[in-house]
């Protein structure tokens, strides 16, 4: 720990700042007792302690000092809970904090952009109550929305001007920043450079998208009408150095301590959907966003809770979105139910039409996500044919292949059986080849492609000259192990050395030409250096937990050789995993 580190801790008052997240009570001399927030229970076993400066919870296990309660709660790194805590001491930050230049830089620059947004938030709040914002109000308040619903969730109007919001941040930041901030619209000129800023939000009600801490990092804006003329219904940010539209869930900020505290989440589509959740008093409620989870929301997500009860639209982007959410979900070891509202609602008009109850009685209903699988398979092919069960049974096996544990497979494969009324001994077989095919071609147990892995097919099917390209490839080259094991490491290792060659044509098999087809066509998240890095990481991540279990099962086995030299090589290397892992 460093020496300023050191200091602040000495500073803080552990029991004042893990108070203000959880009630606590003094329990004895020197410490206090609540009930822990990292797990759910009902009588406290939570304990911290003032004077040793840490705390332990005796139901869950966690343990730590202040600043491991602030990188849990907050999900912060190490140096970000220093500050945090520093700041909220008001202990001065020193100088070099920050580790290079480079960093310091986009520290700064990222502040300027969070102030910005902070200011273009309460100015559209302004305009929603200006005279001009009539019209809006107006819209909110058809849609079941009062004043201080919009204040709750800082709705505001985008006017229908193209140079009012320059006009009040001129004065605040150079032009190249607020081009940067994604507020802003422009035409590039002939030479090339970017022409003249305008707003990029025009008679819109907005939406402000925060982080997880709540900081505003982008807005999505809603056209008060439909039709050519007013554009897509709705405009969000573009990815900025705050904002990736992937990495997001809206509502978190909001929703986190109840989804922490029911261990569950509800997941909805739409930010409207979201918000009429929310005031109906569903706490725990996100949305997506109108895509499908991307693999970076799961693992969001999955800091928080392993549970979700998905509520997407009944139509059909609302039920393919739903597919490839449990996909994503079941693949992380999620338990996913499912709501279907009658009607053919969406969680919005539901709520707006049959009440709040009704709502929450609709979730407590929520089907296993089996169930509403396997009723959906009916629905697209109805069972009446042989070949409609075919099709049935190829539409469910993906799903039923993708659970990790043997025995949940076997039953949902012989609920799957019965309901179309299929031999449930040809379900199995099915399976059974399956499972063969897989363990010839990959040591791992994840069948599915992963976004990381998609990511990567993108990039090395990109030119190689590009940026893209050469990310992926120096990474390829530079750490092999990483991509060894995974589905697709062959496709990768063709696409890396091809030369002038079409990604395509160096695909002789049929399936890998299927398998990256998918990928290209799957334009999830943008395919810039940035998602790559990220893509990069999550593979290492994965690399490192695949070795880790595999020394662990090593180190067992010299154990019971007595081979105690290799039992310290081993342990030695697992210890090295693991700090990789945690860092
Ligand atoms: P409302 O009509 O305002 O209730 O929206 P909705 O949520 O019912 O709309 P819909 O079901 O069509 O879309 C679901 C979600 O997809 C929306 O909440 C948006 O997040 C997103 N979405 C819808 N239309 C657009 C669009 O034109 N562009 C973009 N980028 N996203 C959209
Ligand atoms: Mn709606």
């Amino acid at each position: 720990m460093s020496d300023f580190a050191q200091s602040v801790k000495q500073q803080a008052d552990i029991v004042r700042i893990i108070g203000e997240y959880v009630r606590l009570r003094k329990a004895g001399a020197q410490n206090y007792s609540g009930l822990c927030p990292f797990h759910k229970e009902k009588t406290p076993s939570f304990s911290v302690h003032s004077t040793r400066q840490f705390f332990h919870c005796f139901g869950c296990g966690v343990s730590g000092d202040v600043f491991t309660f602030i990188q849990k709660i907050e999900n912060v790194s190490f140096p970000e809970a220093v500050r945090f805590v520093a700041q909220k001491c008001g202990i001065p930050l020193p100088k070099r904090e920050f580790s290079s230049e480079e960093e310091a830089q986009e520290g700064r620059l990222r502040a300027r952009l969070l102030e910005l947004h902070e200011i273009a938030c309460t100015w559209f709040e302004e305009q929603l109550r200006s005279p001009e914002g009539a019209l809006a109000r107006e819209y909110l308040s058809g849609r079941g929305l009062r004043p201080e619903d919009m204040k709750t969730f800082r709705i505001g109007y985008a006017p229908d001007n193209f140079h009012a919001l320059r006009e009040r941040m001129q004065a605040l930041a150079n032009t190249e920043i607020l081009r940067l901030s994604g507020l802003f619209s422009f035409r590039e000129q002939e030479d090339g450079s970017p022409g003249p800023l305008y707003s990029r939000f025009r008679k819109r009600v907005t939406f402000p998208i925060a982080n997880e801490s709540g900081r505003i990092i982008a807005f999505t804006a809603r056209a008060l009408e439909a039709g050519e003329k007013a554009g897509p219904k709705y405009l969000n940010s573009p990815e900025t150095p705050l904002y990736s539209k992937s990495n997001v869930l809206f509502n978190l900020d909001k929703a986190r301590q109840a989804i922490r505290e029911l261990n569950f989440a509800v997941l909805v589509e739409g930010q409207m959907d979201c918000i009429s959740a929310y005031l109906a008093g569903v706490r725990n409620v996100i949305a997506t966003s109108g895509t499908a989870f991307t693999e970076a929301q799961v693992r969001l997500l999955g800091r928080y809770t392993k549970q979700v009860i998905v509520n997407f639209d009944p139509d059909k982007a609302g039920a393919n979105a739903a597919e490839k959410s449990i996909a994503l979900l079941t693949e992380e070891g999620f338990q996913v139910r499912v709501v279907t509202l009658e009607g053919g609602l969406d969680p919005d008009r539901y709520i707006r039409e049959q009440g709040p109850k009704a709502y929450i009685a609709a979730l407590r209903g929520a089907k296993r996500y089996q169930d509403y699988l396997v009723e959906r398979a009916r629905q697209l092919y109805p069972p009446n044919t042989a070949s409609a069960k075919i099709e049935a049974l190829n539409f469910l096996l993906p799903h039923i292949r993708r659970i990790p544990n043997r025995i949940a497979r076997d039953e949902f494969a012989a609920d799957a059986a019965q309901k179309l009324g299929i031999d449930s001994a040809l379900v199995r077989e099915e399976l059974k080849q399956a499972a063969a095919k897989r363990r010839d071609t990959l040591a791992s147990a994840r069948p599915a492609v992963s976004e990381a892995e998609k990511m990567m097919l993108r990039a090395l099917a990109s030119p190689p000259a590009s940026a893209e390209f050469q990310a992926a490839a120096a990474a390829f080259d530079a750490n092999g192990t990483y991509f060894a094991g995974l589905t697709v490491s062959h496709i990768l290792g063709l696409l890396r050395h091809r030369n002038a060659q079409e990604p395509m044509d160096v695909l002789a098999d049929p399936r890998d030409r299927s398998l990256l087809a998918q990928a290209l066509m799957d334009e999830l998240s943008p395919l810039d250096t940035e998602h790559v890095a990220a893509a990069l990481e999550t593979l290492r991540r994965r690399y490192l937990e695949r070795r880790q279990r595999e020394l662990r099962t090593a180190i067992a086995e010299a154990e019971r050789r007595g081979d105690s030299a290799s039992v310290l090589r081993l342990t030695a290397e697992k210890m090295q995993v693991d700090r990789d892992l945690r860092a």
